[in-house]
């Protein structure tokens, strides 16, 4: 079976850094083509230093990393340092990455590889805001037939938002964007909230991290530590969501998921509700579906596949 091509959309993030050790450590089923980095979490000039810091510590200095928007389409950048730390990437100490930031825009290596590579071969998998992916779809409108799919981290349902009562954080930092992605035609796999806040790093999952006694456990394990005591009165003491490692769970075991076939609309409008998922889970609307939004994991296993591919980096 030939490895699955993907390019990592993201905003590191100590959950983006753990799903990027994640496709880094299965080469036998996802050859990552890149890391193209967009603001979010942090500034661009951050998500792009902890790009190469992940990379680097995964023993991946050659991966090419890109930086790309540094705010979204139409409004101005939120971040979230109060959830991920000033440098984005709080928790380890890792060493300032030497190798270097490709001088290709992130949306001009989108595009390029969607025209040069197959049609249907490459999986563009966001786990940040979708400006990247937005900027290039319509600079490009030819490379989306060409897309394999999108798994993207974002949105919620029947879950509560985290940054409004309403919305995602990676949706509501840029719903046009957002909106433009749904609204493509792209075959969509969605990973909200109502799957990723059932994949919790509870003290037992954090300390198999730990108990990897390597570099890689280690720094999971103080990357996931941080992020735990954001908020405990929403998770209680079971620890934090573990959201961006869930697309690369998957794209390589979509049968520990439970998913469904609904129209997603994203709202562009209401400032009160900016940003919102609107999932047709009854189908009222009649809308076509245009997403496939998982909404159920196998935790325990979930976490054993990826404490146990870590376990090789
Ligand atoms: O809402 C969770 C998402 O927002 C994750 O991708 C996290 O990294 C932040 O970007
Ligand atoms: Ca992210």
């Amino acid at each position: 079976m030939t490895a699955r091509q993907i390019i990592i959309d993201t905003d590191p993030g100590q959950d983006d850094a753990v799903a990027i050790l994640f496709a880094l450590a299965c080469p036998e089923a996802l050859e990552v083509l890149g890391l193209t980095c967009v603001a979010g979490n942090v500034p661009l000039a951050m998500t792009t230093r902890n790009a190469r810091k992940i990379c680097e510590l995964a023993g991946r200095s050659d991966l090419p990393v890109f930086a790309g928007c540094d705010r979204p389409l139409g409004r101005a950048l939120i971040t979230a340092e109060h959830v991920h730390g000033r440098s984005g990437l709080d928790g380890p100490d890792l060493p300032e990455p030497t190798m270097p930031l490709q001088d290709r825009h992130s949306v001009e290596f989108l595009i390029d590889t969607l025209r040069t590579r197959p049609s249907g071969t490459v999986t563009l998998v966001p786990i940040g805001p979708l400006t990247n992916i937005a900027t290039a779809f319509q600079r490009a409108p030819d490379i989306i037939p060409r897309v394999q799919e999108i798994v993207l981290m974002g949105g919620a349902h029947a879950a509560h938002g985290n940054v409004t009562p309403a919305a995602e954080f990676n949706i509501h930092v840029d719903p046009e964007a957002a909106a433009c992605v749904m609204a493509s035609g792209a075959p969509i796999t969605m990973l909200p909230l109502d799957v990723t806040h059932k994949a919790l790093v509870t003290p037992s999952r954090n300390a198999a991290f730990h108990a990897l006694g390597t570099p890689v456990g280690a720094a999971v394990g103080a990357l996931t530590g941080f992020y735990e005591r954001y908020h405990p009165e929403r998770h209680g003491r079971d620890g934090a969501p573990l959201h961006d490692p869930c697309t690369i769970g998957w794209l390589l075991r979509p049968d520990l998921f439970t998913a469904r076939r609904v129209n997603v609309e994203i709202e562009t409008g209401s400032e009160l509700t900016m940003g919102m998922t609107v999932v047709d889970w009854w189908g009222v609307t009649k809308r076509p579906a245009n997403a496939t939004f998982v909404h159920d994991i196998r935790a325990q296993d979930f976490f054993d596949l990826l404490t146990e591919r870590l376990s090789r980096l």
